[in-house]
């Protein structure tokens, strides 16, 4: 039986680079796409992720247009110096035909899970606003999804923003914190194991000479993100972040994990930092304890990804 999931996205090259091996694997059916700001504010979010579902050939994927700010925290700026003013790599993308649902995402979340009681599992791949939001609107969810699976998050890593934060989750901090003690089911696939699957320029164009339209259409928006990780860190490839979680979704044993609770700072030259608790054996009791235990990816078989992937988007 294949899985449900729900994307919350900022689309974003490799937002658009995760919902194509989604939408490539029969083991997932993707139930909707809910969207966010970050890469792109959340007006630009909705419109490319509309363009995303048509160039896949599937214009019946429900899109919901998303919050536009974090819960508490100010939105300074989006990330166009690293997905293109587009979001999508500058390639100047035709207008969506189609037009978003009538329902914001938090709602749409919460009704498609509440419908379907264990079976919908959410991927968020961009800040966690919406999931926190879902989660006031209806607490009973944390109890009826499947799993919640988030790109986000670095326990043994640096940050990609700053030394201490990962883009999503710096983002919004106060719904991060939220997400991770919720009480679901969540899997963190943070940076500690997408900077190690680097998709790189033989690799890139071996996809881009398959033949396959989707293989093209991604080596195409891709030029611009793998410059910037050529120009920021001397890279000629680029990071694996949002494919990884849909990776993980598609075949969990590409990962280690391990279990504990994770906080978020929330304030201070450290907000956005995901911290851990592997040990919980502290002798006094601290912002961890009696918090749920998540799993946390540390280590990934990125041979095994990136041959998924090919496969997975190469196909015609
Ligand atoms: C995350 O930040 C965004 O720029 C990417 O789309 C990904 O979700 C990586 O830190
Ligand atoms: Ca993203």
């Amino acid at each position: 039986m294949s899985k449900k999931i729900i994307i919350d996205t900022d689309p974003g090259i490799d937002d658009a680079m995760a919902i194509l091996l989604a939408l490539k694997s029969p083991e997932i059916e993707l139930v909707g796409l809910t969207t966010i700001f970050g890469n792109v504010y959340t007006p630009l979010a909705t419109q490319n992720a509309l363009r995303l579902v048509e160039f896949a050939g599937r214009p019946d994927i429900p899109v919901a247009h998303g919050a536009e700010a974090p819960l508490i925290t100010p939105l300074e700026a989006v990330a166009d110096f690293v997905h293109g003013r587009d979001g999508l790599g500058n390639v100047n993308l035709p207008p969506p035909q189609g037009q978003p649902i009538a329902k914001a995402a938090a709602q749409f979340m919460v009704e498609t899970v509440m419908a379907q009681p264990g079976e919908i599992t959410l991927v968020p791949i961009g800040p966690l606003t919406n999931l926190a939001l879902a989660l006031a609107l209806e607490p009973r969810l944390a109890d009826h999804v499947a799993e919640v699976v988030v790109m986000g998050g670095a326990v043994t890593v640096n940050g990609n923003v700053n030394p201490a934060a990962e883009a999503n989750i710096i983002n919004d901090p106060h719904a991060a914190d939220r997400v991770f003690t919720a009480g679901w089911p969540v899997t963190m696939v943070g940076l500690d194991v997408t900077l190690q699957t680097i998709m790189s320029d033989d690799y890139m164009a071996a996809l881009n000479a398959s033949g396959s339209p989707t293989a093209e259409f991604i080596y195409a928006i891709s030029r611009f993100y793998r410059d910037f990780h050529y120009d920021t860190h001397g890279l000629a490839g680029m990071h694996t972040h949002d494919p990884s979680a849909i990776a993980y979704v598609l075949d969990p044993t590409l990962f280690t994990t391990v279990r504990g609770p994770v906080r978020v700072a929330t304030e201070g030259i450290a907000a956005g930092q995901t911290l851990l608790d592997r040990f919980q054996n502290w002798r006094d009791s601290n912002p961890w304890t009696g918090q749920p235990a998540v799993n946390v990816c540390l280590e990934v078989d990125s041979e095994r990804l990136l041959a998924l992937y090919q496969q997975r988007i190469c196909q015609l």
